[in-house]
């Protein structure tokens, strides 16, 4: 079962974090920003290299100097309102992000809330779609033994912790 945290991404000690990046790859503000100063140089290098990522798709590379031995880099959509498929696209983001920890044989990964800062998702809308397309994707991935969502306020910690909750009696085993 996915677990909850409040903390900043780049300090955890799991097998891969998420980055919310965006179509360029080549870092950005918010968690992105954060991610590249902890990483150190060597992850921009590895990042010009990938010819940058479709909204919905991740690209994957050494974590560099952060405690996670991976970064999977994955674009969200900008919210303009919610009729632009930014739902399947979110939810791809997950997906794919999912798929490729799998294939690098990833046991804990973290996700920070994509597209709910600077692209301006809302957060109750995201963290739905980030919490139902962990659960059902999770169930393909056996060797991914924990998922952990990484929030960076209260506020935000709230929003997941309610919707785990809701969930959970009807996750046994997950
Ligand atoms: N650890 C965990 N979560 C964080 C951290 C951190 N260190 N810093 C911010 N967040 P955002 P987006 C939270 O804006 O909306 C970049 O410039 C933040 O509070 O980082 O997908 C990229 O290059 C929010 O809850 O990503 C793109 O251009 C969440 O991370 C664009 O922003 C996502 O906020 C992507 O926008």
């Amino acid at each position: 079962m996915p677990t909850v945290v409040k903390a900043d991404i780049t300090t955890l000690q799991v097998d891969a974090i998420v980055n919310a990046a965006n179509n360029s790859l080549l870092g950005g503000g918010g968690v992105d920003g954060a991610i590249h100063r902890a990483a150190g140089p060597d992850l921009l290098n590895e990042c010009r290299k990938l010819g940058g990522c479709a909204t919905g798709d991740a690209k994957i590379t050494k974590g560099c100097r952060l405690p996670a031995k991976y970064v999977i880099h994955t674009v969200g959509p900008v919210w303009h309102g919610g009729s632009r498929g930014e739902a399947e696209l979110l939810a791809s983001c997950y997906r794919r992000s999912l798929e490729l920890a799998s294939g690098a044989g990833v046991k804990s990964i973290a996700f920070p809330s994509i597209s709910t800062g600077v692209y301006g998702y809302p957060v109750e809308q995201a963290a739905k779609i980030a919490v139902s397309t962990v659960l059902e994707e999770l169930v393909k991935y056996p060797g991914i033994e924990e998922v952990l969502f990484c929030c960076f306020s209260e506020g935000d910690r709230a929003v997941y912790d309610k919707l785990l909750s809701q969930l959970s009696p009807f996750m046994e085993g997950v």
